[in-house]
């Protein structure tokens, strides 16, 4: 079974050749990012464009290095939402033309999912119930999981994602866009104690985060400089705003892991990429006797294997799309699978 994963939600152009839902044949990753850097972040219109363009390429790219031709591919899954409107339609089309053309089953993908789902490329050993905590630049949600496809939501961002919050504090630093791998960085340099900040929406009674505040406790601190060239006080600032936001993260998921008693955790999405956020929730689990699974970086962030991944687990395998088939920008997780 050779499953195509396509992935265009956002300014990744990602393509994917997975046999027997287990080995990555060829994996391809298309980034955007010294397009939309000068912005400050994704400007859709261009990201529409570059997909397009790239996506062509990228394909005969993979096949060429997994030894795969067009008609060995079994099935195609594609990312249908949530994401850029106009970039999840660059996917969908394509993909929805190729297996038109070859007359193969087309598997609609959640992205969210495909980023849970990215933990099982790896770890065959994950078994259910299980809590995931899926942190990104759009979407910070914990969901209890039963079973592959199936999610109970226990808590959510109610403002910024973790990742959107990690990119607009590297901004107000002076950096580029993504912010999330600059701050990991400046913070190994740093004290996260010289000049921390409050953890934010601290309870014990719910799993909600809240990002927002952390933006303006940022902008009072950065007040009290006159300028940031001194790289120490630059590391320590970093170093204390990370800390906040992957201390929230840790409290509220093992919240959620306590209270739903159960052993198995799965941490995904791009801001799991992060080096803090690894071990911290390395040692909390060890400490709990908690089995934590975070996928390897490369399938942290966007990527193909997910997509592909998600579209030959056992959520999918009687799920075949129309040629009516649509991106929906703002589709949610629990809700695609009772569809
Ligand atoms: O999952 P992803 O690639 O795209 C979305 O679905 O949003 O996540 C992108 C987010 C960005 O906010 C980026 O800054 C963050 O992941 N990110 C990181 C790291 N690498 C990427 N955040 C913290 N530390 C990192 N090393
Ligand atoms: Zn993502």
């Amino acid at each position: 079974m050779i499953t195509l994963g396509i992935e265009t939600s956002c300014d990744e152009t990602a393509i994917a050749i997975l046999k027997d839902g287990r080995i990555i044949l060829s994996d391809l990753m298309s980034s955007q990012i010294d397009l939309h850097k000068k912005y400050g972040g994704v400007v859709p219109e261009l990201a529409c464009r570059r997909h397009i363009e790239t996506i062509g390429p990228l394909l005969a790219e993979g096949l060429q290095s997994a030894g795969v031709s067009l008609n060995q591919i079994d099935r195609i899954a594609v990312t249908v939402g949530p994401g850029l409107v106009g970039a999840l339609l660059v996917g969908v089309s394509f993909a929805k033309a190729l297996a038109y053309a070859l007359g193969i089953p087309l598997v609609p993908v959640h992205h969210l999912e495909g980023h849970i789902e990215a933990a099982f490329i790896e770890h065959r050993e994950i078994r259910f119930p299980l809590v995931a905590l899926v942190v990104s630049g759009g979407h910070t949600n914990l969901y209890y999981m039963s079973g592959h496809g199936q999610y109970r939501p226990l808590g959510r961002t109610i403002d910024d994602a973790a990742g959107e919050a990690l990119d607009k504090g590297a901004r107000m630093l002076g950096f580029g866009y993504p912010g999330g791998p600059v701050i990991d960085r400046l913070a190994k340099k740093g004290d996260p104690n010289r000049m921390p900040f409050t953890r934010p929406y601290q309870s014990k009674t719910h799993c909600d985060f809240s990002f927002s505040g952390l933006k303006t406790a940022l902008k009072r601190c950065l007040e009290k400089f006159e300028s940031l060239e001194n790289p120490s006080d630059l590391a320590d600032i970093a170093a204390g705003y990370q800390n906040a936001i992957v201390e929230s993260l840790i409290e509220k998921t093992f919240l959620a892991i306590k209270k739903e008693k159960v052993k198995y955790l799965i941490v995904c999405g791009g801001v799991a990429a992060n080096s803090l956020l690894r071990k911290r929730i390395e040692e909390e689990a060890a400490s709990r006797e908690i089995s934590a699974f975070i996928p390897s970086v490369q399938f942290c962030t966007d990527n193909g294997a997910m997509i592909a991944m998600a579209g030959s687990s056992a959520s999918s395998w009687d799920k075949n799309a129309l040629l009516d088939l649509n991106p929906d920008p703002n589709l949610d997780l629990p809700k695609f699978h009772t569809i």
